[in-house]
């Protein structure tokens, strides 16, 4: 059995855990957070109240002759911790997307597994949806042609959502803990994930990004241009663009995070749209008009994928059984430091661009030129904290009006049992 340690009972370790509750091959044994408190009242909500808790990671690692730790803590912990880990003989590290705050941090945890020989994953969920993995399978065998055009719009929405600590929000709006800000960084790791795994490429030549902070801290809404490497000159010019659409009074109900995502590729012979990932499974799922996948070509229209659970938590099961697998019967981790470092990179790039008013090519962004500071993520220079109240405030009302409308969400519970 893999003895599991978690670092960070946030948020996030709730989805994290699933896949370890579940296991067969793996038991979590230990977990920390420096607060205490957090940690306590997660194992209690995940029926494992006798897993120790520690609130020092160093201690953990010391006295827990642990296989496999997660990182799930702040993006400027995750070079430490992993490199703690690493050097302490842990044989597997997942860390929680985005790697880490700089590209010099990503190098370090790269280079420092290599030299312990520790398999280090970079955690990246969306990558294990189940109706994803439909729409890559579908992609792969051709069914829209070569792909030319990647697009996905993000929609910020009024909720419901889960409930989340106020200190989850607080950190993510500094950008030198965050590294950039908390849509198009943190939470956009996973859209440019999936504009270069669905288009088959492992990065993209140039951008062009304009981020927008209408909510003062919040970065959206925002528009990124790419263009993807050519690899021969007589092939047609491939692109993508990502919005992050912010519809605060946007009644749309969830059981994770108050957001949703909508693809549109473009290829030879047709055209895929994928309809939803994080709020999955609520009402609009249900409609005839969303079904998973949509593909039109020569003519015809057909739809896939509504066998698939629509579930996000599956992503997170997926994923962490796929590491539980490599930990224990080899094979390389989904992703690779070096995938997680190039997701990074692409992720700087819209907000080097808007600061510069330029184009950004892929070589700008690495570990020196955050030296001299030419690819460094500024703080917004208009950022005024009283606007994440406002935001706040507006959302409530919106969300309050929703419910007396009757709109409140009620079959599709959390739960970890399933
Ligand atoms: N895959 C996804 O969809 C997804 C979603 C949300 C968050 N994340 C990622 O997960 C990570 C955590 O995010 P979150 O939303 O859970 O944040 P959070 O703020 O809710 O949780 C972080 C936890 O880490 C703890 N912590 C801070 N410093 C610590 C230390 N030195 N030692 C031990 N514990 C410490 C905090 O007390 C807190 O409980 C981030 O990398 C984030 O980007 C991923």
């Amino acid at each position: 059995m893999l003895k599991v340690g978690i670092i960070g009972c946030g948020d996030i370790a709730n989805l994290n855990a699933l896949g370890y509750i579940r296991s067969q091959d793996a038991e979590l044994v230990a977990v920390c957070d420096t607060d205490l408190k957090t940690a306590g009242e997660k194992l209690e909500r995940w029926g494992l109240r006798t897993v120790k808790i520690y609130t020092d990671y160093k201690k953990m690692i010391d006295r827990e002759d642990l296989d496999i730790v997660e990182i799930l803590t702040p993006h400027h912990l995750h070079a430490p911790m992993t490199e703690y880990c690493a050097k302490a003989g842990v044989s597997g590290i997942s860390v929680q997307k985005p790697m880490a705050h700089t590209i010099s941090d990503c190098d370090i945890m790269i280079q420092v597994c290599k030299e312990e020989n520790v398999k280090l994953k970079l955690f990246e969920n969306f990558r294990f949806y189940p109706v994803y993995l439909r729409a890559k399978g579908l992609l792969e065998q051709g069914v829209i042609g070569e792909l030319l055009n990647f697009r996905i719009n993000t929609v910020s929405t009024g909720g419901p959502g889960m409930p989340r600590g106020l200190n989850s929000l607080i950190w993510r709006v500094k950008v030198d803990v965050c590294g950039g800000g908390p849509m198009v960084y943190d939470d956009g790791i996973h859209k440019f994930s999936m504009a270069l795994w669905l288009m088959g490429q492992e990065r993209v030549a140039k951008v062009y990004g304009w981020i927008d902070y209408f909510s003062k801290v919040i970065d959206e809404p925002s528009y990124i241009f790419w263009k993807y490497p050519s690899k021969n000159s007589d092939e047609p010019p491939k692109c993508g663009t990502m919005e992050f659409t912010m519809a605060p009074n946007l009644y749309y109900p969830s059981n994770y995070y108050e957001c949703d995502e909508f693809i549109e590729i473009s290829g030879t012979k047709g055209i895929m749209w994928i309809n939803q990932c994080t709020s999955g499974g609520n009402f609009i799922s249900k409609t005839p008009q969303y079904p998973p996948i949509v593909v039109y070509v020569n003519g015809e229209v057909k739809s896939f994928g509504e066998d698939l659970p629509r579930d996000w938590r599956y992503s997170f099961i997926n994923s962490t059984e796929h590491f539980i697998d490599i930990i224990k019967n080899g094979g390389e981790p989904i992703y690779t430091g070096e995938q997680g470092r190039a997701l990074c990179v692409f992720a700087k790039m819209p907000y080097i661009s808007s600061q510069q008013k330029r184009i950004v090519y892929w070589e700008e962004i690495n570990a020196e030129n955050e030296e001299d500071r030419s690819c460094v993520v500024e703080e917004p220079l208009e950022a005024d904290p009283n606007g994440l109240t406002a935001f706040y405030r507006r959302k409530r009302k919106d969300f309050k009006k929703g419910i007396n409308q009757g709109l409140e969400h009620t079959d599709f519970k959390y739960q970890y049992d399933q």
